[in-house]
């Protein structure tokens, strides 16, 4: 029996390591495996010998079948490497089936740009048609560019705490993208024709259509000659353009802003009734002065709309939140 049991697993080794050797994909290599090392395998068979071996032998033979085993492992694993896993191709499931290829996969969720966004990117797109670069300035100002700049003097409302987030005594988020105005023309001489979008901050109460930050997009030209048409047909222009409407009402409506004169609300007409898209006028020759343009050769327009506002009118929402809520229900609509 030793003799024999020693000679089948000479046999079986050197066949099993043949068939591996010339296994050519990965279920002939699987067939291989399971001829060997499987319940019914060669091995096993093998083993089931064990009884019928005098007690002193059972152990070496044990061991040999082990040695036997792991060469045949060994070579399996090698082989396995250089033809792939079966596991590779569809594992059968519990109820016998292989997944299903052919079937649809399912779309992942696809993200798109915020409302907001692609309005703001339309505006930038219209403005830069008409001519106008975009500028960028912080979003926490000093007071000087805030309002010192801009003519609105220390006493003056919109300098109130209780109208503002200060930081510091100094140092303020900023109400308004007008800051930019200030900071391009400290350092830019003109003629100038910038755009300038960015958030704003404001502890306003929240409601239909107001929120404590938003975004506004302003406008500046520094020019010679310019005049109140200048900004009236710029203004009309953009939103013939972004609205692409025939009946589209603009309206400028007399108002004060201390950094124009004069200055006024534009309005445009929407669900029936006006709503205030943002302010405008000719820039005051003080801020001018204060930023050391001559105001006797240069003249100039500004205007700061509310982004959020124009992205209710051109998509009809009815309520600045539903811009902040982040509902992805609401969102999927604009994408
Ligand atoms: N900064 C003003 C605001 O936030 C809006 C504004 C009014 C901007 C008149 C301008 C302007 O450039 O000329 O209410």
């Amino acid at each position: 029996m030793s003799e024999g049991s020693q000679v089948d697993l000479d046999t079986i080794e050197a066949a099993a390591l043949q068939a591996i050797e010339s296994a050519s994909d990965a279920s002939s290599l699987e067939s291989v495996r399971v001829g060997v090392l499987g319940k019914k395998g060669t091995l096993k068979q093998v083993l089931r010998s064990l009884g019928t071996l005098p007690p002193e032998q059972r152990a070496s033979f044990g061991a040999r079948v082990n040695r036997v085993k792991e060469r045949v492992e060994t070579a399996l694993g090698a082989a396995k490497d250089r033809l792939g896993s079966p596991q590779s191709k569809p594992k059968a499931t519990a109820a016998g089936s292989a997944s299903d290829v052919t079937l649809p996969g399912q779309m992942p969720l696809r993200g798109s740009r915020h409302p907001v966004h692609q309005v703001a990117s339309r505006m930038i797109r219209i403005f830069g048609n008409l001519g106008f670069e975009v500028a960028d300035g912080p979003e926490v100002e000093d007071e000087w560019h805030n309002f010192t700049g801009l003519n609105i003097p220390v006493d003056h409302i919109a300098r109130d705490p209780a109208e503002n987030f200060y930081l510091e005594d100094d140092l303020l988020m900023r109400s308004q993208t007008s800051t930019v105005q200030v900071r391009v023309m400290e350092k830019t001489p003109p003629p100038l024709r910038i755009i300038a979008p960015g958030k704003v901050f404001r502890p306003d109460t929240v409601d239909a259509t107001h929120s404590y930050m938003f975004n506004q997009l302003e406008g500046l030209v520094v020019d010679e000659g310019m005049t109140f048409g200048h900004l009236k047909s710029t203004l009309l222009t953009f939103f013939q353009q972004l609205l692409q409407d025939d009946g589209m009402k603009l309206r400028l409506r007399p108002s004060f802003f201390p950094f124009t004169e004069p200055s006024a609300e534009v309005d445009l007409y929407w669900r029936g009734g006006w709503m205030e898209m943002g302010g405008c006028g000719m820039v005051d020759p003080n801020v001018l002065e204060s930023v050391g343009i001559d105001p006797e050769r240069w003249t100039g327009f500004a205007f700061g709309l509310g982004i959020e506002r124009v992205t209710m009118a051109s998509f009809n929402i009815p309520d600045i939140r539903y811009l902040y809520e982040n509902d992805v229900r609401f969102l999927q609509q604009f994408s």
